[in-house]
């Protein structure tokens, strides 16, 4: 399980950035947790990163089982991660609604044996 590469990677990129540490810290932590969820849940994924002056827009696409009912799969504490994802300390359910929490907005589409797309965006402030 290699899990943390892509949202590290580019999080060392927003780094190099004149951003609020808040802010990219905000990025970092739902990009990680949408991230460790492919890893989790799904069978292979892809990170799109789109940066531009006034937003970025990370969209986390995967090819996996897909989420039956994604509103019940927001909520605290709610996971179906297997015994092997639990005995490495995930699965404690906080992944989706600490992605809610740290994103400006938040898309999630997905499809039954096909796979989830996870959209999110946050808005530039404070760009020093
Ligand atoms: N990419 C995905 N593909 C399929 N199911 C997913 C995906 N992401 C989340 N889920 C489903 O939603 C549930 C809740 O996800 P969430 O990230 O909140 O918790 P978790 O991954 O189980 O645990 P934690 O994130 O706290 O380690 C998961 O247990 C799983 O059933
Ligand atoms: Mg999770």
């Amino acid at each position: 399980m290699k899990a943390g590469y892509a949202s590290s990677n580019v999080k060392k990129i927003l780094n190099q950035l004149n951003l609020d540490p808040v802010f990219i810290r905000r990025i970092a932590v739902a990009n990680y947790e949408a991230e460790v969820n492919v890893v989790a849940h799904a069978f292979k994924g892809v990170m799109k990163v789109y940066f531009n002056p006034a937003k970025i827009r990370i969209v986390v696409e995967d090819e996996g089982p897909g989420i039956p009912d994604i509103e019940k799969a927001m909520q605290e504490g709610y996971s179906t991660a297997s015994e092997k994802v639990r005995e490495m300390g995930f699965g404690a359910g906080m992944g989706l609604s600490n992605i809610k929490k740290n994103t400006d907005q938040l898309d999630i589409q997905s499809t039954l044996n096909k796979g989830t797309v996870v959209e999110m965006i946050n808005y530039i402030q404070n760009s020093r």
